[in-house]
């Protein structure tokens, strides 16, 4: 393949179906259906192609790919390769026979979600009655069959306020690495900033008790955190930079640069039914519509950063300025930082706005670009 380096990780959604409906899914807002999903044999190959493209890690993840029948079957053809394989799961499918089988199989690590520390809040955002105490019980058995657990904990105003036992909890379900994942405000969590946005006191405050945290648990868990881009300064090389180290394959075989992507009007996505990965990889008009530094434009073209912030994410620069190949406005450079400033702040004091629930229904209106 011609000098475009290969990517390390692959996400492959192997399922939008979930028993979960979480109001910041990242999945996008349509979802693909059941009847499109690609089948066993569709899937093998994208990983065989996976394998010769130079994928070195695969995140098998959905939706919940627990539903995925063939789950066991992915895992060895991964592990056959040699590929690292992470399953992204929300713990309430697989019981511990399955995992010993899937362990069987080869796989390697385990992420598992959670939604809060107590147990009626994490079901209500969950949208599932019983998914907290099944977590749990989910995460001993992958403690007690040895596989490596990473936690990952998506944070926002309903839970914000007990994040510290939250991270206590990761720690005492014996997780190797806890993700403290502020809320991306794409997709679902678009439609539901008003319900999930917090305070800047309540994110300053999350963020001092989570640097206690990294320093009281080292050694222990890692814990991984980053300022949410609502009130950050500079932006984050989404996705390691465009195009740069990894793609994500949709459970009807569309390849994406980022889970957001399909949001751009106008990209034109490959999917794996007609083309190879390390084709759609190298030439697919998605993959290369933001690909390096060349596209940037002022005030990024002549900053000193971009080289490390690769222009910051092309999704919230749509959903914020209307246009992609605007400045992130997560950058105090961007003309929209303080739209972007003002919205959080405006949606952060909002009361009274039920979460709109993650459901295979298209909604009948879609997040608006607000630029
Ligand atoms: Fe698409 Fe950031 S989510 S570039």
């Amino acid at each position: 393949m011609n000098d475009i380096p290969a990517p390390i990780g692959m996400l492959a959604e192997l399922t939008h179906r979930c028993p979960l409906s979480c109001p910041y899914c990242s999945n996008p807002v349509e979802l693909d259906a059941r009847q499109g999903e690609l089948s066993t044999a569709e899937w093998l190959r994208v990983f065989d192609e996976a394998k010769a493209l130079g994928v070195l890690q695969v995140h098998l993840s959905g939706g919940e790919p627990g539903l995925r029948r063939d789950l066991e079957e992915i895992v060895a053809r991964c592990a056959e390769h040699g590929i690292y394989t992470n399953l992204i799961t929300s713990g309430v499918q697989i019981d511990e026979a399955r995992l010993a089988r899937l362990g069987d199989a080869g796989l390697d690590h385990v992420q598992l979600s959670i939604q809060d520390v107590e147990i009626g809040p994490a079901d209500e955002v969950a949208g599932m009655k019983g998914a907290h105490l099944r977590k749990m019980a989910f995460a001993r058995h992958v403690r007690e069959q040895g596989f490596p657990l990473t936690v990952n904990l998506v944070v926002h105003r309903g839970n914000i306020a007990r994040l510290g036992r939250a991270i206590d909890l990761a720690a005492e379900m014996g997780a190797k690495r806890l993700e403290v994942a502020h809320v991306q405000y794409y997709g679902w969590a678009f439609v539901n900033r008003a319900s999930l946005m917090p305070e800047w006191p309540q994110v300053e405050e999350a963020l001092k008790v989570t640097a206690e945290a990294q320093a009281r648990l080292k050694g222990r868990m890692v814990i991984d955190s980053v300022t949410p881009d609502y009130y950050a300064r500079r932006p984050k090389a989404c996705m390691g930079g465009w195009g740069s180290r990894a793609l994500n394959v949709t459970p009807a075989g569309k390849v994406l640069p980022c889970h957001a992507a399909e949001t751009i009007p106008g990209l034109e996505f490959w999917t794996v039914r007609d083309h190879s990965l390390a084709d759609i990889w190298a030439n697919a008009p998605a993959f290369n519509a933001f690909r390096g530094t060349d596209w940037i434009e002022e005030p990024c073209s002549s900053c000193e950063i971009k080289a490390s912030c690769r222009g910051g994410c092309r999704c919230q620069a749509l959903a914020i300025a209307g246009r992609a190949e605007a400045a992130d406005p997560a950058c105090e450079k961007s003309a929209y930082h303080e739209v972007l400033r003002d919205m959080a702040r405006e949606d952060a004091v909002q009361r009274g706005h039920p979460y709109r629930y993650r459901t295979m229904k298209t909604p009948t209106r879609d997040p608006e670009p607000v630029g």
